[in-house]
């Protein structure tokens, strides 16, 4: 056991749980540090909730450990229940109490010496001072989850726990709450772990990242060290965009139709470039043609085709604009090197010892 990771906020360890014959977790390992905004991140059904509803205690793991703040709450012959655990939780369809107003909704379950004041605090903290005698049907959704969010804060948990919690809003308000929701915890300096699947939101809110697919984490990590350095390229498929193609590393070198690259690497490998590393442009000698444009005003995202079967997406400027058919050159500003082959590689267009062409450099 790692003593450091005791007095975290929160930390699970080898969790795993099962539903009949459907794995949920899986030697599920997450641990957060205090003060900070921990985004569970992946795909549907991967045990996103169901690991949340077993740290907030909810659900019971068939093994594993729990610690919250340094005291087990999970663990052999050990089961703290939720009201115990110092863990807050929002949810994704607010869950707030009906028949009671603002104020009692957060209020409830608060220990009665210092209530009125501290539901005066926390409504203060996430904007709605003077709602205290609104009713849930009263307020909008921004609203309703808001007072979700001061209800949880209300007692002063260590950690929040939050599934979803704008999924059910509209795609301004949900910006622009995250951003609010965002200062409100970092005011507080309160420790949270959200849930999400929705990847742009994971990357702006977030303090540290945790990928999670089939049952367990697969990554963590600042938000852009994730995204600069996927481990696999599930990683770097699942959080942004990513292009892929087999390629040999010899001597040092990996050979691709727009450049040389240095690897530590030998034999197959997979390379990835994500589009914003991509630059395009008109070229009547270029290797590449384009197939496919999408114009989005600040940007152009381009579908181009290389020789060896290689297709990449260019993010670029939107001018000049290009029109599937136009021969261009392509540089790439980066390239990502995973030790995964999928399918041997495509046999090159180009007959065996004909130079390839270099790495072309854009005149500025
Ligand atoms: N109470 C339950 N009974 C049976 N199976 C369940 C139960 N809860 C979850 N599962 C299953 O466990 C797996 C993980 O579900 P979970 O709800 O944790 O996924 P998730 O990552 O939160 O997905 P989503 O992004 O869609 O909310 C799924 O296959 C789901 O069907
Ligand atoms: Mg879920």
């Amino acid at each position: 056991m790692n003593s450091s990771a005791d007095h975290r906020p929160l930390s699970a360890r080898a969790l795993h749980k099962s539903f009949d014959a459907t794995v949920a977790l899986d030697d599920f390992n997450l641990e957060v540090e205090s003060g900070s905004l921990l985004t569970v991140l992946g795909p549907s059904g991967v045990g996103k909730t169901t690991a949340l509803r077993i740290l907030a205690g909810f659900e019971m793991p068939d093994s594993g450990t729990v610690r919250v703040n340094g005291q087990t709450v999970n663990g052999p012959g050990i089961f703290v229940p939720p009201e115990r655990r110092q863990v807050g939780m929002v949810f994704q369809d607010y869950a707030l109490f009906p028949h009671l107003n603002v104020a009692r909704n957060v209020a409830y379950g608060l220990d009665a010496r210092h209530r009125d004041l501290r539901v005066s605090q926390v409504l203060e903290m996430v904007g709605l001072a003077g709602f205290e005698k609104r009713m849930p049907h009263e307020l909008s959704a921004g609203q309703q989850q808001r007072v979700a969010l001061a209800r949880a804060l209300a007692p002063g948990p260590q950690v929040i726990l939050a599934d979803e919690p704008f999924s059910n809003l509209d795609a301004a308000l949900r910006k622009r709450l995250r951003a609010e929701v965002r200062s409100i915890l970092r005011e507080a300096r309160t420790t949270t772990i959200m849930v999400t699947h929705d990847q742009e939101e994971a990357l702006a809110v977030s303090d540290q990242l945790a990928l999670m697919n089939e049952g367990r984490v697969v990554q963590t990590g600042p938000p852009d060290h994730v995204y600069r350095n996927p481990a696999t390229s599930w990683v770097a498929e699942f959080l942004g965009d990513a292009d892929f193609f087999d390629a040999h590393a010899k001597g040092g070198r990996i050979t691709t139709p727009f450049g040389t690259f240095p690897t530590t690497r030998s034999g197959k490998v997979k390379v990835m470039v994500r589009p914003e590393s991509v630059t395009v442009f008109p070229h009547a000698q270029g290797v590449a043609v384009v197939t496919y444009r999408e114009f989005f005003g600040h940007d152009q995202l381009l579908s181009v085709k290389l020789p060896g079967k290689i297709t990449l997406r260019a993010r670029c400027w939107p001018q000049p604009a290009l029109a599937p058919g136009d021969r261009v050159a392509v540089s790439v500003d980066g390239i990502h090197i995973f030790d995964e082959p999928q399918a041997p590689p495509a046999p090159p267009e180009t007959p065996p010892g004909t130079p390839l062409p270099q790495r072309v450099v854009i005149p500025r």
